[in-house]
């Protein structure tokens, strides 16, 4: 258990032995944190630069230092960087492979500094990237959805509560659902990078540094709106990690329930859907079978993300001011969550966008459960002056005569009709198809074609300008 090794080459100066294998194992980071190298590696060329300028270090040592930086970027790039675990993390291996390129100017990097903001640092900037990958992910899918949209403004197909027939819409109209819902996630993608664009560097260990630091030179450099105000807040902040989790898992959440649709439209019961080859599997043993994995494995992997998001609030909880080594476990999750959030929403993209619209079949379900049952009332209502909640029994009894008679509500006849109320008129059947139920239905943000191929004119305006309503921004 206690096999010695030399002792730490960065802060190995008041131990006798170096650290056993199993604190090495438990200690080190740079398994993972090695994919923060290019934001590592940016802020110390910054901060670098802001130590020259303000006279904190020579502009001979800035030189050796940036210019062996940049090396060392091209060395990780080319893969012929050593990573090595004895020195724990990415900033100790970037800084001792410097040390080695130029020997001890190499030393003067870390004045003013703290692995505390650094790390802060190196991980705002990735999470900042990831966000934007995110962005254009989403800007992908939500313009996949508006132009099936648009194919099918006027596709009727069963409107849906508690997975009974409702009232029937437009397949148009329930993809603009979903652009509804996307464009708030995307929305928030935006609100979170506002939020986190603040530059941690120059916070140091937690108080602050003597060195007379420019923060909001670095901070300008580095691409921030602004440095961040506390600095023992900014060591022990990971809120941006947060909520970039909590985004990832309200969207893998939305995704989630459109995979769901999607598996349930392409069954054979429901047959509203028939997915492309290339989304979709054969089983190994009943030829006749297409399965929708991509589909499953959508909703599956949001379970993954939803586990991210709360492995990460458990650490952060409790952790008393500033930072913790805990706070090093805030890494795998991000990572994790924003590879599998990406592949999720390329793979619906992909999904969305080849899959073909069986719009016979979606017609005839509409159609099914007397799904005009409310326009018979909302008609019973407008022509005849009843009050709704007489309508609403008689066009129950309507419904009662059809289901008798397997017949559906535009198939009964007008005596039947006036049978069942005298103030019924010939006029009625103009509401009772589904295609005209669906026309009807005019209101703002409502499943008429004419509502719905408004809705889509307007996100396609509202994307170009992000994801904001205009009055907002
Ligand atoms: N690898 C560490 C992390 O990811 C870097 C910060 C270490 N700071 C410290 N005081 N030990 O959190």
């Amino acid at each position: 258990m206690s096999d010695k090794k030399t002792s730490n080459q960065m802060w190995g100066g008041r131990f006798a032995a170096g650290p056993s294998a199993i604190m090495e194992a438990i200690n080190a980071s740079i398994g993972f944190d090695r994919k923060l190298y290019a934001q590592d590696i940016r802020g110390s060329l910054a901060h670098a630069r802001m130590l020259a300028e303000t006279g904190i270090i020579s502009a001979e040592d800035q030189n050796k230092i940036s210019e062996c930086l940049n090396t060392i970027l091209s060395e990780i790039e080319a893969g012929k960087f050593t990573f090595k675990p004895e020195l724990e993390d990415i900033h100790m291996n970037v800084e001792a492979r410097l040390a080695e390129l130029i020997g001890t100017a190499a030393g003067r990097l870390h004045t003013a500094r703290s692995r505390n903001d650094q790390v802060a640092l190196d991980f705002r900037l990735w999470v900042k990237d990831a966000l934007e990958r995110t962005a254009s992910a989403l800007a992908m899918l939500i313009e996949t959805l508006l132009d099936r949209a648009e194919e099918h403004a006027s596709s009727v197909m069963p409107g849906f509560t508690h997975l009974q027939s409702a009232q029937p819409v437009t397949f148009g109209h329930h993809m603009m659902a979903y652009v509804e819902m996307f464009g708030r996630d995307l929305w928030r993608v935006r609100d979170a990078i506002d939020r986190m664009d603040e530059s941690p560097l120059g916070a140091a260990a937690l108080a602050g540094t003597s060195f007379p630091i420019d923060r909001a030179m670095t901070a300008k450099e580095l691409g921030f709106r602004e440095p961040t105000r506390n600095s023992i807040d900014t060591v022990s902040d990971r809120d941006f990690a947060l909520e970039f989790l909590s985004v990832a898992a309200i969207c893998g959440t939305h995704l989630s329930r459109l995979a769901e649709e999607i598996v349930i439209w392409s069954t054979p019961q429901f047959g509203f859907v028939r997915l492309s080859d290339s989304f979709s599997t054969g089983s190994s043993i009943m030829p006749q079978k297409k399965n929708p994995d991509a589909a499953e494995l959508i909703r599956a992997k949001t379970g993954r993300i939803n586990g991210d998001l709360v492995a990460l609030l458990t650490v952060m909880k409790g952790l008393p001011l500033a930072y913790s080594k805990d706070m090093q476990e805030d890494k795998e999750a991000v990572f994790d969550a924003s590879e599998t959030l990406d592949l999720m929403l390329a793979a619906m993209a992909g999904m969305v966008g080849d899959m073909e619209v069986n719009k016979p079949a979606m017609k005839k379900a509409a159609g099914a459960g007397f799904a005009t049952a409310t326009d018979l009332a909302d008609w019973l209502v407008r022509v005849a002056g009843l009050p709704f909640r007489e309508a609403h029994h008689v066009s129950g009894r309507a419904v009662a005569l059809a289901e008798q008679t397997r017949r559906s509500l535009d198939k009964l006849t007008l005596e039947e009709y006036r049978e069942i109320h005298s103030a019924i008129t010939e006029e009625v059947f103009s509401v009772l198809s589904v295609a005209s139920s669906v026309k009807s239905r005019t209101s703002y943000g409502g499943t008429a074609p004419s509502e719905v191929r408004r809705q889509i004119r307007y996100w396609r305006k509202r994307l170009k300008r992000g994801a904001r309503p205009a009055n907002l921004r």
